[in-house]
């Protein structure tokens, strides 16, 4: 069961894709040599691991959101884009030809994952294309105590003469776990509206105790869960785990 769409928000979505995860993910990768990013999107992660001598292959299931990170890589100096593998694949189900030292899923990607089958194929996948006593990484959005469904305003972006502005609306069903929310991306070109993008989508309202359960489940044990990107101990409404298959 799927419900996402990127597809025709994907070239706004660097314009308001910034994070402060990108240096711990860097960090990572320089110390792992190559990685495997799954929801790679427009490369945003896989750029800088890149940019930082680190081999990375990306997977995303919208094509939108690949020709974005294409055209980026395009751009960029021979030795940072041969360093770059993009496919499209779904990571509930994907077969790659090698395994990595380092997996990793940034910005909630596991949170696409819908039901507990779609969760557990996707650690499964994980697990497979992981080297022995590689690591996998995930960060993930806790659920909030509640959503506001009213439309509100959360960015606003200028490029050139076009102010692209950024809507949302969220509402969330807690008995099924689920958060369904519309993004309006509107385009006024000097003052004049000139586009208009909505996009709907549902993603998985995941606890913290239940990613560690899904995760023991698949066969992973947990190194070390942050709360952030600097690592702190201290949870709030995010979590960063990493994990390792276990030893059988
Ligand atoms: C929030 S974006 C994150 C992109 C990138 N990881 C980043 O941090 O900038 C989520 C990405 O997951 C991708 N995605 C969603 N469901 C997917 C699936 N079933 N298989 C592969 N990619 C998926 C989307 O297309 C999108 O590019």
């Amino acid at each position: 069961m799927r419900f996402m769409s990127y597809d025709r928000s994907a070239k706004y979505y660097d314009l308001f894709g910034e994070k402060d995860d990108s240096a711990y993910y860097k960090e990572l990768g320089m110390q792992y040599g190559s990685a495997l990013e799954i929801g790679v999107g427009t490369a945003r992660v896989a750029l800088e691991l890149a940019a930082a001598g680190v081999d990375v292959w990306g997977i995303d299931n919208s094509q939108k959101m690949l020709e974005i990170a294409r055209a980026t890589c395009a751009e960029q100096p021979a030795d940072i884009k041969n360093r770059i593998v993009l496919t499209c694949a779904d990571m509930t189900d994907f077969h790659l030809s090698t395994q990595f030292p380092l997996v990793y899923m940034a910005s909630s990607v596991f949170s696409h994952c819908i039901t507990q089958e779609d969760q557990l194929d996707c650690l499964t996948c994980v697990l497979n294309h992981l080297e022995e006593g590689g690591l996998f990484v995930l960060d993930l959005h806790l659920p909030e105590p509640s959503y506001t469904t009213a439309l509100r305003l959360i960015d606003k972006e200028e490029v050139d003469d076009t102010v692209v502005v950024r809507w949302i609306s969220n509402r969330a069903e807690y008995a099924d776990q689920l958060l369904h929310t519309t993004l309006i991306f509107e385009a006024y070109t000097n003052g004049v509206l000139t586009e208009r993008i909505i996009e709907s989508s549902t993603v998985s309202l995941i606890y913290k105790r239940e990613l560690l359960l899904l995760l023991d489940k698949a066969g992973f044990t947990i190194e070390h869960i942050y709360g952030n990107y600097s690592k702190s101990e201290k949870i709030d409404n995010l979590v960063v785990v990493e994990a390792r298959p276990k030893a059988f």
